[in-house]
């Protein structure tokens, strides 16, 4: 079995849900607090043994890449005026020469072609996806509980979790084989089907670990949910031919696409910082009383 090196993070989204801020902004930018989004991905990647990532990006994104580079001019003021911890702190984010590459997606066909698009990077490797739109609260990253699971099963290897039955649609839901309470068979896979036709409530969240045979099935460019080339349908193509697996990970995900679970990680993850925490605590009180 290969080891896990490689992550694919789809960062082409013009984020309309989140206009006027994603106007001239990339909404991977957005912060959850003081940190934005794609930076929660990328050290997620990297507690997981991630060493090389690929963006899959568009116009207007190049704040993104800026974000993982040297920041000469801040970096010099900060050290004329001692600010040695923010330094420090800078420091700690900065990855290995070369070891972010990117990709454009020129046009939007959809979470598949942009998997596809990032071909050449992936070549004959296993590799983990990453949606930065995707937060996760967890004690164990949860890029690296997939990672400990993949080790033990091989094959792919998806993370999943329940949803309300009236929420099938927006999401990749699971038809469910053997399920021992946190590793579960996959037996097939629909994307946002409506809930009448939803196989279970289980769904695939933004995290995957996957091998390289997907691409072959991406490159039929087949279009599905939403006339777009979906992920989930290459996925469900590798079913039967080598194993498929989803995690119930641990930890609590919250959908920085949308504003209300942005919201909520904004108070959660501030509830995390013990710096925050009391003040935090303190100002909910008086909109508990407010409503
Ligand atoms: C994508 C995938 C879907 C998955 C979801 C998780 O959908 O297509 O299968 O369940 O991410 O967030 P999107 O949110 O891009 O519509």
């Amino acid at each position: 079995m290969k080891k896990l090196r490689k992550a694919v993070l789809p960062v082409a989204g013009l984020g309309t849900r989140f206009l006027p801020a994603t106007k001239a902004m990339a909404k991977e930018m957005l912060p959850i607090v003081d940190k934005p989004l794609i930076q929660y991905a990328i050290e997620e990647a990297q507690a997981a043994g991630i060493e090389q990532f690929c963006l899959v990006s568009g116009r207007g994104k190049t704040a993104l890449i800026d974000h993982f580079d040297v920041a000469y001019e801040l970096e010099a003021t900060l050290r004329e005026r001692g600010k040695t911890d923010m330094i420090a702190m800078l420091d700690a984010m900065k990855v290995q020469p070369g070891s972010i590459t990117t990709v454009r997606q020129q046009v939007p066909l959809g979470l598949g072609h942009a998997i596809w698009c990032a071909r050449a990077f992936i070549g004959d490797d296993p590799f983990a996806i990453l949606l930065p739109d995707d937060l996760v609260l967890s004690e164990t990253p949860c890029l690296e509980q997939l990672a400990q699971a993949y080790a033990e099963t091989g094959g792919n290897v998806v993370a999943v979790a329940e949803v309300p039955r009236d929420q099938t649609n927006k999401y990749g839901i699971l038809r469910v084989g053997q399920d021992d309470g946190r590793m579960v068979e996959v037996l097939g896979l629909v994307e946002k089907p409506k809930p009448a036709d939803a196989p279970s409530n289980l769904s695939v969240i933004g995290r995957y670990v996957l091998l390289p045979e997907v691409i072959g099935h991406l490159s039929q460019m087949e279009r599905g949910a939403g006339n777009e080339v979906q992920l989930t349908d290459a996925m469900a193509k590798m079913i039967g031919n080598t194993p498929f697996h989803g995690l119930r990970y641990e930890g609590r995900r919250f959908d920085c696409g949308d504003k209300i679970g942005f919201l909520e990680a904004q108070i959660a993850f501030a509830l995390k910082r013990p710096e925050l925490a009391p003040a935090v605590r303190e100002f909910m009180k008086h909109y508990q009383d407010a409503v």
